[in-house]
């Protein structure tokens, strides 16, 4: 395009696309969706039979390696992950230096990038058995990081790993254990867990993973890539607003003020509907079915949300609403993990977290995808330079 040009000065065409919504900036074979028809699908397999069927880190299994493991193979793999689950007793002692009430997702950040000092080796990205390694580290790590980081800040001591238990039932010992004795994962909470990870586990080109992939194309490390995607992430419009859900429930209070705040949605005067619309989806978000029918197995066992009434109550109202309807904004993925999760005790900080733990997954398989294609460049956008043309400089006393 640069070539097409009305004189030899001009600078040639560009394609200006803001959000980049018309802009495909790779090609890959990890996730196929189809946002007006609501598909997604992870190395072919549709999401519902993945939540379904799967565990998460069989479903990382498949996402980083595009194939289903066998049983040999998963046993490998759980063991790999869960022999790095330690953190090295400095990166605890980073964690300890944070205040009380830092956001988690801040000390996430913080602490990822910090492991880029620990491991130098991850630099040399070029190698399989290398990435492979650091893979195994970033999965292992971030429910160790996110465990401590949720103990600091509620004053209890830090729970080591028990690499006895199964990914997600080690996390929730983290998490959760109170006494001397082996913890027990509830098992409907386990599998909800599982389930809720394997829904975020990845979702082709959004912010996060155009950060991690942007950042990565210019070779960096992969805990220092992480790191990047994560900060993303907790932007209120992206991995944040399953946060921001449960503020704005909190906020309307009871389910009779609903119509009222879907008014000052309509009228700007409030930000948006925070857990509704999204840039793909203009269907239901297929996440957000599952996420619904998933509260209530929940709810059986930690007993009903409150704040379940008024999302209701806003879904309904919504649906019905021409300004939703015209817009095609329905729920997406965050409008009803909030609930759940705060069910089942996780403070609302927390939330992005879990989001992230999942979305490693992901970022790696794209990163690694991005390694070996041979397409790769950096990542280099041009822009349509609006400001001032050629000036003089002027003294500072001549102004
Ligand atoms: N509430 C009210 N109005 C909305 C909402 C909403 N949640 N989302 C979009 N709109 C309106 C916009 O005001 C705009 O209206 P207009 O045409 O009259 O100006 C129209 O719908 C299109 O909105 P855009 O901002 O152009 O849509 P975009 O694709 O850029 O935004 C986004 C997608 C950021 C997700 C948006 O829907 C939003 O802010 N939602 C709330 C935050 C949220 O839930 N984010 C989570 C996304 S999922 C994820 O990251 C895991």
């Amino acid at each position: 395009l640069r070539n097409i040009k009305v004189s030899e000065q001009d600078f040639g065409l560009l394609t200006y696309d803001p959000g980049y919504t018309n802009t495909a900036s790779c090609k890959s074979s990890v996730t196929f969706l189809d946002g007006e028809k609501g598909i997604l699908r992870y190395r072919g397999y549709p999401i519902e039979q993945l939540a379904e069927k799967s565990t998460y880190l069989e479903t990382a299994y498949l996402i980083l390696n595009g194939e289903l493991p066998n049983q040999t193979q998963l046993n490998g793999w759980h063991k790999d992950i869960m022999a790095h689950t330690f953190i090295h007793e400095n990166i605890k002692k980073l964690i300890d230096s944070f205040h009380y009430d830092a956001h988690p997702m801040g000390t996430l950040v913080g602490t990822v990038a910090a492991l880029s000092t620990f491991y130098p080796d991850a630099k040399n990205i070029h190698d399989q058995a290398c990435r492979d390694r650091q893979i195994w580290r970033l999965i292992a790590k971030m429910p160790t990081l996110a465990a401590f980081s949720y103990r600091h800040s509620i004053g209890l001591p830090y729970v080591y790993p028990d690499q006895s238990l199964s990914y997600i039932g080690n996390f929730m010992s983290m998490l959760w254990k109170k006494s001397e004795l082996q913890y027990q994962p509830n098992p409907i909470l386990e599998k909800a867990i599982n389930v809720l990870f394997i829904l975020h586990a990845d979702h082709e080109q959004n912010c996060g993973t155009s950060v991690m992939r942007a950042v990565a194309s210019a070779y960096s490390d992969p805990f220092s890539a992480t790191s990047s995607a994560i900060a993303a992430l907790y932007g209120p419009l992206h991995g944040g607003a399953n946060e921001a859900v449960l503020h704005m429930l909190a906020e309307i209070g009871s389910v009779d003020r609903v119509p009222e705040f879907i008014k000052t949605v309509k009228s700007g005067e409030v930000s948006r509907l925070m857990g509704f619309g999204h840039r793909v989806y203009k269907e239901y978000d297929p996440r957000a079915k599952i996420c619904k029918t998933l509260a209530n197995e929940v709810f059986s066992v930690t007993g009903v949300n409150p704040l379940l009434a008024i999302a209701l109550e806003l879904e309904r109202v919504a649906l019905q609403d021409d300004y939703f309807i015209s817009r095609h904004l329905y729920p997406n993925v965050d409008f009803y993990s909030g609930l759940i999760y705060q069910a089942m005790g996780f403070p609302v900080g927390m939330f992005p977290v879990l989001f992230a733990i999942a979305r490693n997954t992901g970022w790696l398989a794209q990163w690694q995808e991005f390694l070996v294609d041979p397409d790769h460049k950096i990542a280099r956008p041009r822009q349509i330079y609006c400001g001032s043309e050629v000036r003089d400089y002027i003294a500072v006393d001549k102004r």
